[in-house]
């Protein structure tokens, strides 16, 4: 029952997005290119392909919401970069949460290429912006510019306000905050070579309101918001636009963890989804699944999209509606 709704949900979503974006002129000269169409499947109803010829450099990328961004834009044309840690022993694990490792790494790239189009695997630090360069001028090198950028590489610790120590801040500061910046910073200049593009900076419904036990997780996602607008200020003028995408819950090891578990009082994923849904106005519609938040995602990436900066979507069951703005 569960499967059946959320299959036409994304059904539709599908639609929705391939309706707007036939209508639009494209912001270069790539043009979307028309699959055709399989009578008598759900293949009938996408029917365009919207980023063809782009480049794309996703951090985060090993899995959850980066790797199935890095899939969705591969599946719509694009040549990726796709970066990551992949080395729990660089970041403090806490409470059943690690950082993906080589092996995650290896399955996201594999299944990224069977789309057919170029694949970069960079192990690379989004704390460290020396490496962060690199990792974009060897995108450059390779894949031929860069023109779409997913900020999208996020780190947790669960602690109390006054049980948070200075190695917690530390770390989530560095990957969720610096790690932005840095992956901006880095790849700007190639934007820029470009003659515009896309800066996609992953937030949350953390950045909209204060939750208990998420340390300083919260104080982070907040300080991408204000990265976003500020960067969306000041980048205009090279027709590159900066936007945020908050997601709610999303099926991923992040929201999986015991920690996450731990901080919401509940220890079973089905308990964390009837939590969730009770307080969601479409909380019939089961989890965020990373491949929703990727369709957000390919929306800002797209042509669709090229009036559009400074601004957060959110993709989070309607939870958002409680926010003031
Ligand atoms: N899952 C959720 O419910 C949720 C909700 C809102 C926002 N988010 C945000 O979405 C983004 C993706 O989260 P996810 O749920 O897919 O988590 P995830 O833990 O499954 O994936 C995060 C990825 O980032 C990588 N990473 C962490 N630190 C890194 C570093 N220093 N350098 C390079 N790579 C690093 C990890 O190895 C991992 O592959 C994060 O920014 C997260 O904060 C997630």
């Amino acid at each position: 029952m569960m499967n059946s709704r959320r299959n036409m949900i994304k059904g539709a979503a599908m639609t929705a997005t391939g309706v707007v974006v036939g209508a639009m002129s494209p912001l270069k000269s790539q043009e979307a290119v028309a699959q055709q169409p399989t009578p008598h499947s759900s293949e009938s109803v996408s029917t365009h392909q919207l980023l063809v010829g782009r480049v794309a450099f996703v951090t985060g990328a090993a899995r959850g919401i980066g790797r199935a961004i890095a899939e969705l834009f591969a599946e719509n044309g694009a040549n990726v970069a796709m970066i990551d840690i992949a080395d729990p022993s660089r970041l403090n694990s806490t409470q059943g949460y690690r950082v993906s490792n080589m092996a995650d790494f290896d399955a996201a790239i594999a299944t990224v290429q069977q789309h057919g189009t170029k694949v970069l695997k960079i192990q690379a630090d989004v704390r460290d912006l020396a490496a962060m360069q690199s990792a974009a001028e060897r995108t450059n090198r390779e894949l031929g510019g860069i023109d779409i950028v997913i900020a999208n590489a996020g780190y947790v610790a669960w602690h109390s306000f006054e049980d948070g120590t200075p190695e917690h801040w530390r770390n989530v500061i560095d990957v969720n905050v610096h790690g932005v910046f840095n992956t901006a910073k880095a790849t700007i200049p190639f934007l820029k070579q470009q003659g515009g593009g896309r800066i996609i900076n992953m937030a949350s419904v953390g950045s909209r309101a204060g939750f208990a036990g998420n340390g300083a997780y919260t104080s982070s996602k907040w300080a991408v918001l204000g990265m976003t607008k500020q960067a969306a200020l000041e980048l205009g003028k090279y027709n590159i636009t900066v936007n945020a995408i908050a997601p709610g819950a999303v099926n991923t090891p992040m929201y999986r963890s015991e920690g996450q578990m731990r901080s919401t009082g509940v220890s079973t994923a089905a308990e964390q989804d009837e939590q969730v849904n009770a307080v969601s106005p479409l909380g019939n519609a089961g989890a965020i699944e990373p491949e929703d938040v990727a369709q957000t995602a390919l929306f800002l990436a797209s042509d669709a999209a090229k009036t559009i900066s400074g601004a957060t979507i959110d993709n989070a069951l309607g939870f958002n509606a409680n926010y003031t703005a």
